[in-house]
């Protein structure tokens, strides 16, 4: 992999900007106006997985909140801020919460390690391994095991979305935005398909909130 330095960071960007206004002339000054993201990406924080470059968008196409493992922690204040702009300002039609395989949060939430602070984001992720025991402690390949635990994972995630009651009241009011759990593979660069929630899917009721009409 090449490394490069931090000038020609600043250096591609230079390129990168003339060759976009090269395409476009007019790309940067409509940007300028507003954002009108469609989607909002929920991603882990790995650098191998960039939300633009894997699904071919642009800048102002997707809003992004990336983390370790991609979780949705209801009191991440960060998260749950970004969500709630994002689905009642922008009014996002759909949101991507996507996983990737060999992920080195999971990987780390599956040993015995002491992490230190790292120690209460990972809690998250044991206690989906915990959900999904029977299955997981049954499959003896290491890597199959983690694969496994990040579709658990994603798949939680998305309940996770669907049990707030930001998401909750904008099914009610606009019937959106649709959930959509993904997997990136690095080795081939492919998006998959896990889970999908339609607006006004069923959740488990203790998670449903009585909202104003
Ligand atoms: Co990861």
């Amino acid at each position: 992999m090449k490394q490069q330095t931090w000038e020609q960071l600043l250096e591609n960007n230079k390129n990168w900007a003339s060759a976009k206004k090269e395409i476009d002339p007019h790309f940067f000054n409509r940007l300028k106006e507003q954002q009108n993201p469609r989607y909002l990406w929920i991603g882990c924080s790995d650098s191998r997985v960039p939300a633009n470059e894997v699904t071919g968008t642009d800048p102002g196409e997707i809003f992004v909140h990336r983390n370790i493992a991609n979780l949705v922690v209801h009191t991440d204040l960060n998260l749950i801020s970004v969500l709630q702009y994002a689905v009642e300002v922008l009014k996002i039609e759909h949101i991507i919460v996507c996983g990737h395989y060999g992920c080195g949060g999971i990987n780390a939430a599956m040993t015995h390690q002491s992490y230190g602070l790292l120690n209460k984001w990972l809690r998250n992720i044991k206690d989906v391994y915990k959900h999904h025991r029977n299955e997981l402690d049954m499959i003896t390949d290491p890597d199959e095991k983690s694969n496994k635990l990040v579709e658990f994972n994603v798949v939680e995630q998305v309940l996770n979305l669907a049990q707030t009651s930001i998401v909750q009241r904008a099914w009610k009011e606009r019937q959106g935005p649709w959930l959509h759990g993904w997997i990136y593979r690095i080795e081939d660069g492919i998006l998959h398909t896990l889970c999908e929630m339609p607006p006004n899917h069923p959740i488990d009721p203790i998670y449903r909130f009585d909202l104003p009409e």
